[in-house]
C-alpha cells in the first residue's frame, strides 16, 4: 500500500508516493538515490543511517517513512553548498577523522545538531553526542578531535 507524503529535504520541497512499509533509509537511498545515508546494522544500533529530523538526529532506519510526513529532513548531501564544503565536513578532512567513511555521514550530523544546540561543548558532551554512533576505524580519537576543534575556532 503506497501513501504520499510531504517532505522538505536539504531545503527543497517534495512529495511522494511511498509505500507504508519502507523506513526513511530505504526511501531516502532508493527511491531518492541519497546513497550518502548508509545501512549499517539496519536495527538502529550503528548511527550510520542518521539523518536529522527536525533538527534532532534520528536513525532513519527504524522510523517509518511516513512517520516523516510534514517534517524536515538535513543529510549528509544537504550540507556542502555550491561546491563548498560544510565546515564541518572541512575538520573532519583536516583532522583525518575520515577513514574507511562509512559512519561519517552520521557522524557529521550528529556533529551539526550538537553545535547548533550547544556551540560550546565540554568534551564530556561531545563523547555523548556521538554515543550512539559506531566507527570501527578511527577509534574516535580524530573525529574528537575534529569536533573540538570547530568549538574552539
Ligand atoms: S543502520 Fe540504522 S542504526 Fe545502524
Ligand atoms: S571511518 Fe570507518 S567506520 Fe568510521
Amino acid at each position: 500500500m503506497k501513501k504520499t507524503i510531504h517532505l522538505v529535504i536539504n531545503d527543497e520541497e517534495k512529495s511522494l508516493s511511498v509505500d507504508v512499509n519502507k523506513t526513511l533509509l530505504e526511501v531516502l537511498r532508493e527511491d531518492l538515490g541519497l546513497t550518502g545515508t548508509k545501512r549499517g546494522c539496519n536495527q538502529g544500533e550503528c548511527g550510520a543511517c542518521t539523518v536529522l529530523l527536525n533538527g534532532k538526529p534520528v536513525s532513519s532506519c527504524s522510523l517509518l517513512a511516513v512517520k516523516a510526513d510534514g517534517k524536515s529532513i538535513v543529510t549528509i548531501e544537504g550540507l556542502a553548498k555550491d561546491g563548498t564544503l560544510h565546515p564541518i565536513q572541512k575538520a573532519f578532512n583536516e583532522k583525518g577523522a575520515i577513514q574507511c567513511g562509512f559512519c561519517t555521514p552520521g557522524m557529521i550530523l550528529v556533529t551539526k545538531s550538537l553545535l547548533e544546540q550547544n556551540p560550546k561543548p565540554q568534551l564530556a558532551e561531545i563523547k555523548e553526542a556521538i554515543s550512539g554512533n559506531i566507527c570501527r576505524c578511527t577509534g574516535y580519537v580524530k573525529i574528537i578531535e575534529a569536533i573540538s576543534s570547530l568549538v574552539d575556532s
